[in-house]
């Protein structure tokens, strides 16, 4: 397992191992059931390519009313509990002294993609955002305080945490996109992202 700092992102390569790989998506099996994956609007027009869902008091939510966290899944009903596992994950690599309030999980599947911008919908920008990367490769693109600044990519693989603080918590950054079927950890190929945060 290898460290790497680009610009102030903490990425951890390989944090997790296959095994943890496979019984991180069991864990989710259920939440997914709970929560079944949305296409979230973008308030300007249009949908999203990443599909998304959450567990945990708040899922981070989009329309074309605009960004926010809600307390309950689209569908009306509570989001399901954050699975001890992906806490285990924060409280390894958040050094935090608050739990996340929030696992929103977004699933990319071919072609899809997350353009540039800020985690900047949460109360309290000194937590940091804990990001787990499962399934197929994604190529992140990591910028800076302005949608100006020059940005520089590196691609994540399946079992890489981010850890996202300090400078680098409102620091620009998106998926480019991902090498579908590059990895065999999700049957249907795909990638999965989970972030963490604290939202209140
Ligand atoms: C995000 O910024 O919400 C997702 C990042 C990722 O998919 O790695
Ligand atoms: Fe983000």
């Amino acid at each position: 397992m290898a460290r790497l700092m680009v610009r102030g992102f903490e990425i951890h390569k390989g944090a997790l191992d296959p095994a943890a790989q496979r019984s991180l998506i069991e864990a989710l099996r259920p939440v997914l059931r709970a929560a079944p994956l949305f296409s979230p609007a973008v308030p300007g027009g249009g949908q999203m390519s990443v599909r998304m869902t959450a567990a945990g008091a708040y899922g981070w939510f989009s329309d074309f009313a605009g960004y926010r966290y809600i307390a309950a899944h689209p569908s009306g009903k509570d989001w399901p509990a954050i699975p001890s596992q992906v806490l285990d994950i924060w409280a390894a690599h958040a050094g935090s002294d608050r739990m996340p309030e929030c696992c929103l999980l977004n699933y990319y599947g071919e072609g899809a993609r997350m353009g540039l911008h800020q985690d900047k919908d949460e109360a309290d920008f000194s937590y940091p955002v804990v990001s787990i990367s499962l399934g197929d490769d994604g190529l992140l693109r990591i910028g800076g305080a302005t949608r100006k600044e020059k940005t520089e990519s590196i691609w994540l693989n399946s079992g890489d945490v981010v850890v996202m603080g300090g400078e680098a918590r409102l620091a620009y950054h998106g998926i480019d996109r991902i090498r579908f079927k590059s990895s065999r950890l999700l049957p249907k190929g795909g990638r999965i992202n989970l972030t963490l945060r604290v939202v209140t």
